[in-house]
């Protein structure tokens, strides 16, 4: 099995350059599915979720190439319909987006249920009463989502959520772009991601206003012509560079970021006592010699992002006191403390709430990443335990971070990447980089 041996007791220092943001790209990349032209997509990251989607694409009969390792362009004009390879669709969450935009580019789309981390149930019910609205017909069967526009095309409708959801705002605004008349959400999620999307959909010629906002417009076009976007920088990937530099007390300058969508994160950190200091693109972070304890709960942008709550679980079990963590968004996000507790963690948990004694010393144990940032967790844990940490499951941990080992052992870290050659080629198989 693939695996990162660690061996701990690395103190970070040096600069990080932030990738694009992986929940921007994933929901871009699907959405060029609607443009008729040229979209050249820059600061796209090296992960395997966008390799997959980027696979999707070309099994449509999309054109994409490789400018250089960030740049891309895809190219789907010559686009016709089939339905989506399912092996693939099933290996991610993100998958759920090519109902949105084969439902508007095709008025047709049969699609697998989404894939992706495990966190309990995740519902797409609101994706789908998204597309009711405008117009579709849905059917789940058996796994498969099946998807008609009754008129062979969406019409622009009024979609309350009755849940604050990333990907169900991100799909139906896919969905109504090339719908015809307006379309609005309300109860939207405000993530910066979305705010990218739309970027990403006006400059190719869409109308969409307020995302960022919890009501978002979107005035439905004839069709959408070929461009040049550029993808915001990857606020968690900043955010776990930020924990492992306070965690081994380090000094870490994080480039490429807009600090704007770090407040959340930078906020926590400085009440553990770390200190931040901010710039216009950039945050330096330095680690204190003893962190302090606290309580957060995680909740829809701008509140403290659910996908930095295992990194911060990791280092609250150094942090002096009894510190509370409460998990706002998923009913089991806290499966990556068994594996914590293998490393001398005490942590008590009961259902979305996680009490952490801290102050502990963590040593080195063989460990699962149970899931993307779980999997980022670990690595944090490994850094600063004593002895060697072996942590299997790393293909969750390359789903969404660029070059991790390469970047963390430029800051300090000895973490060696052992490839089994099997794992390692049927991961291959999918990429197309
Ligand atoms: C996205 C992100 C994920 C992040 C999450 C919350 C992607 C590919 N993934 O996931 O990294 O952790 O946002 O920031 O961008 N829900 C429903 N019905 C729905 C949709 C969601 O009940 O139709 C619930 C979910 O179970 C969850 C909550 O709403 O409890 C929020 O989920 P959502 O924001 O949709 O997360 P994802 O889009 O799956």
């Amino acid at each position: 099995m693939d695996q990162y041996i660690i061996r701990g007791g690395a103190t970070l220092h040096g600069e990080v350059e932030i990738s694009g943001a992986k929940n921007a790209a994933v929901a871009i990349i699907p959405a060029a599915l609607l443009v008729k032209g040229v979209c050249r997509i820059e600061n796209i990251p090296q992960i395997s979720d966008t390799d997959t989607l980027l696979t999707i694409l070309t099994q449509l009969g999309a054109r994409v190439s490789y400018l250089s390792k960030s740049t891309i362009e895809i190219d789907c004009t010559d686009t016709r319909y089939q339905d989506a390879p399912y092996d693939l669709m099933r290996k991610i969450r993100a998958s759920y987006y090519l109902i949105g935009s084969m439902l508007g580019r095709f008025g047709s789309a049969k699609t697998t249920m989404p894939g992706g981390c495990n966190f309990g149930v995740r519902p797409i019910d609101q994706h789908i009463k998204g597309m009711r609205a405008l117009g579709a017909e849905i059917s789940v069967k058996n796994g498969f989502v099946y998807a008609d526009a009754i008129d062979g095309r969406l019409h622009g409708a009024r979609v309350y959520l009755d849940k604050v959801s990333v990907g169900a705002t991100m799909n139906i605004m896919i969905a109504a772009v090339l719908a015809e008349g307006r379309t609005i959400i309300e109860n939207a999620a405000r993530e910066p991601h979305i705010v990218d999307l739309a970027n990403f959909l006006n400059s190719m010629g869409a109308d969409v206003r307020g995302a960022g906002t919890d009501t978002i417009k979107i005035n439905g076009v004839e069709e959408l012509h070929g461009g040049t976007y550029t993808i915001i920088p990857d606020q968690i990937e900043a955010g776990t560079y930020m924990v492992a530099a306070a965690a081994t007390g380090g000094e870490v300058l994080i480039k490429n970021i807009i600090p704007k969508h770090m407040e959340g994160i930078s906020a926590k950190l400085r009440e553990t006592g770390t200190v931040i200091e901010e710039f216009e693109e950039a945050l330096l972070v330095k680690g204190p010699t003893s962190l302090r304890r606290i309580n957060l709960k995680t909740m829809p942008y701008p509140g403290f992002p659910t996908d930095m709550q295992p990194q911060f679980g990791v280092l609250l079990c150094l942090a002096n006191g009894t510190s509370v963590i409460t998990e706002g968004i998923y009913d089991n996000r806290f499966k990556y403390v068994n594996e914590l507790r293998k490393m001398g963690a005490e942590i008590q948990v009961d259902g979305r709430v996680a009490v952490i004694d801290g102050g502990r010393r963590l040593t080195g144990a063989p460990v699962h990443a149970c899931d993307l940032r779980a999997g980022a967790a670990m690595v944090i844990a490994g850094m600063v335990a004593s002895g060697v940490t072996e942590i299997d499951d790393i293909h969750f941990i390359e789903r969404g971070y660029e070059r991790f080992v390469e970047k963390l052992n430029a800051l300090g870290a000895d973490i060696q990447v052992h490839y089994d050659e099997e794992e390692s080629a049927s991961a291959r198989a999918f990429s197309i980089s």
